[in-house]
């Protein structure tokens, strides 16, 4: 089957400063998400993710623990790639800003903004956040600290190649209002709207203090030494990732679809510089920006330097991979800020999880037992009302779940799915098949059981992309024997394909229920 079209979804890249923790985990897995869904709705689908290597933060952590920053970075990307398998996380690559074929391209990028007459010599002199890698003017400053994370910054004053970002901001504008889609929540949108009518100034993109850089070509034969700016080298890595300049049709064919994730953090590097950079070498600009909320800890943005970091291996040992997987996604509308509790955890667990679709799960297949021999009972041909409907509910449920993972609303999309759960759920209860049993009425009893397991075969196809262990499990429970990763919407989703006479499994409860404290 040819894809529908091609979906290119990314994430930022990490700094290799430390451990990667649930904030850097949630980027990754919303990115995965996506691509699975997108993979199932059968698009051709590029997903990377990567490390950001260079600048003067890895620098400094290197300094600290006494090793050279390659040293550190081929050390912390090891934790990255850990952290992705344990998530079950499936990038179709993952780039490094270390890489050769990273610098090439950073290179040649470079060379085209140069000859476009967009990069000249100066001298900076303002103030830098260290944490953010960020340049801020005096009357950005909020009382005398970073306007976007509170700490300390430091003065710098140094000779610099500079970007003549101011030349597009009229581009940008103009840009931003014709493309609602272009960054999304639409309050993220109208911040940047107003940050850009503010005026543009031009970028510093390079650096004489430091050397752990890409060496910028001497543009303007200097006598410094220049290394660039950490923020233009990373975030050429959207293009570096999907190989802009060896595999021309590999480019095109994703870079139109491209839709950037990143913590809201960042919007403003991603919704504003790498836009007039993309400009400048005549690039178009990505599809979508879509910057989402923090995960907090004890209220305050998690993070390694507060302390307060979530570490995702000791989440995942605990509670089991898919409960956090689902946990993030349904609790946390995506864009908004969300705080981890173990309370709320626990309580989604088991009262969406253990209760809703484990119980659906398990009082089916031991009803198939009990009274179908174990195995799928024949299709149903005649349908009463209250089956109609649960069937009409599937085909509903399917295609608003289509349109809100089209939009990463997740937490719309879980609940869609949990409509359905809990109408089938009620159903049966409804339906009572134990009693209709004792009544002899087997063909309803049959059809009653066709119809809950052919919606759990529907739920477990919509719910795959959050838990793919799990729904893999449920068709296995019900007999089916395919693999649930490779299969598409568009030809699994029709009611009515689960075959007659499969064998069922109870097997052990899909989610079991976490003892409350
Ligand atoms: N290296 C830059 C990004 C360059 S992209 C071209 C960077 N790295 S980072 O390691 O600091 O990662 C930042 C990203 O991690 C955020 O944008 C966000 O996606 C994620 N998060 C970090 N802490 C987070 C929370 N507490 N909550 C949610 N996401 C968080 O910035």
């Amino acid at each position: 089957m040819t894809p529908a079209s091609s979906f290119y979804i990314t994430t930022p890249i990490y700094y290799v400063t430390g451990k990667p923790h649930i904030g850097n985990a949630y980027t990754t897995l919303a990115a995965d998400i996506a691509a699975r869904f997108q993979r199932l709705c059968g698009q051709d689908v590029f997903f990377l993710t990567g490390t950001d290597e260079h600048g003067q933060k890895v620098l400094e952590a290197a300094k600290k623990q006494g090793l050279p920053p390659q040293a550190l970075a081929d050390e912390v990307v090891q934790n990255f790639h850990a952290l992705n398998r344990l998530l079950q996380v499936t990038p179709n690559d993952f780039i490094r800003t270390t890489e050769e074929r990273h610098r090439q391209v950073v290179l040649a990028f470079l060379q085209k903004v140069y000859d476009r007459g967009d990069i000249y010599l100066g001298e900076y002199e303002d103030w830098y956040c260290l944490p953010c890698e960020a340049f801020y003017t005096q009357t950005q400053l909020i009382h005398g600290k970073c306007p976007s994370c509170q700490r300390d910054v430091q003065k710098l004053k140094e000779e610099s190649y500079f970007f003549r970002m101011s030349n597009y901001e009229k581009a940008l504008l103009e840009h931003l209002h014709r493309h609602a889609e272009f960054v999304q929540p639409e309050t993220r949108r109208n911040e940047v709207i107003r940050f850009v009518e503010s005026g543009l100034k031009d970028l510093s993109i390079s650096r004489t203090t430091i050397d752990w850089g890409i060496p910028v070509p001497n543009f303007e034969k200097t006598q410094k030494k220049h290394v660039l700016y950490v923020w233009f080298d990373a975030l050429i890595n959207y293009l570096s990732g999907i190989d802009y300049l060896k595999n021309p049709s590999q480019f095109e064919l994703y870079w139109n679809t491209a839709t950037h994730l990143v913590g809201k953090d960042i919007l403003r590097f991603h919704a504003v510089y790498w836009p007039c950079m993309l400009l400048s070498v005549g690039l178009p600009l990505p599809k979508r920006i879509f910057a989402h909320g923090w995960i907090t800890h004890g209220s305050q943005k998690m993070s390694k330097s507060r302390e307060n970091a979530l570490d995702p291996f000791a989440l995942v040992e605990k509670y089991g991979l898919d409960p956090v997987r689902y946990y993030f996604f349904k609790e946390i509308p995506f864009g908004l800020d969300g705080e981890f509790s173990d309370t709320t955890f626990i309580h989604r667990t088991n009262s969406d999880l253990a209760n809703d679709l484990g119980n659906l799960l398990s009082r089916s297949t031991q009803m198939v037992l009990n009274y179908c021999e174990g195995k799928t009972p024949a299709i149903p041909q005649n349908f009463s009302e209250e089956d109609e409907a649960l069937k009409h509910l599937a085909h509903h449920v399917i295609t608003e779940t289509q349109r809100h993972m089209d939009q990463l609303a997740f937490s719309k999309a879980l609940s869609e799915i949990w409509k359905l759960i809990r109408t089938c759920n009620q159903y049966l209860e409804n339906k009572a098949p134990w009693k209709l049993a004792k009544e002899h009425k087997k063909e309803e009893v049959d059809r009653t059981l066709y119809i809950c397991l052919e919606t759990l075969r529907i739920v477990a196809l919509l719910t795959s992309a959050f838990m793919p262990t799990s729904s893999q499990k449920i068709w296995n429970a019900l007999g089916i024997s395919k693999n649930i990763e490779i299969q598409r919407l568009e030809s699994e989703s029709p009611w009515g394909q689960l075959p007659q006479g499969l064998t069922v499994q109870k097997g052990e409860a899909l989610f079991p229920r976490i003892a409350t404290p």
